[in-house]
């Protein structure tokens, strides 16, 4: 995400620096998921909640991942899809989308 929304994506100062001392094997970069700001082959895991769905070239964003993921790299991914059978009705019905 560009820097207009670097206060929704990045976490304060104090939780950064509070995750950086707990977590040591750990990384994080800002960028936009389109443009990985990381080498081709150097993440052993990619983790994505509720990320894909917002970008409109899922084809661009999956070979990103791709990309960047070390051979024997991990993707997990959590996300929304509309499966073929569901009706525009069951659409409206927020209750029915995960299952
Ligand atoms: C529904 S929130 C999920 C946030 C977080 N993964 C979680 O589980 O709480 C969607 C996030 O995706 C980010 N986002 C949307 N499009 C993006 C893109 N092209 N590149 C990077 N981040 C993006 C938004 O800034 C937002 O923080």
């Amino acid at each position: 995400m560009g820097p207009a929304s670097d206060h929704l994506t990045r976490p304060s100062e104090k939780l950064y620096g509070r995750i950086c001392r707990a977590i040591r094997n750990v990384e994080f970069r800002l960028g936009d998921l389109e443009a990985l700001p990381l080498e081709n082959g150097t993440v052993d895991v990619a983790i994505s909640n509720g990320v894909f769905n917002l970008c409109p070239d899922k084809p661009k964003v999956l070979g990103e991942v791709f990309r960047v993921l070390r051979v024997g790299g991990r993707l997990c991914m959590a996300d929304m899809i509309l499966e073929d059978h569901v009706t525009p009705e069951k659409v409206q019905l927020m209750g029915s989308w995960s299952g």
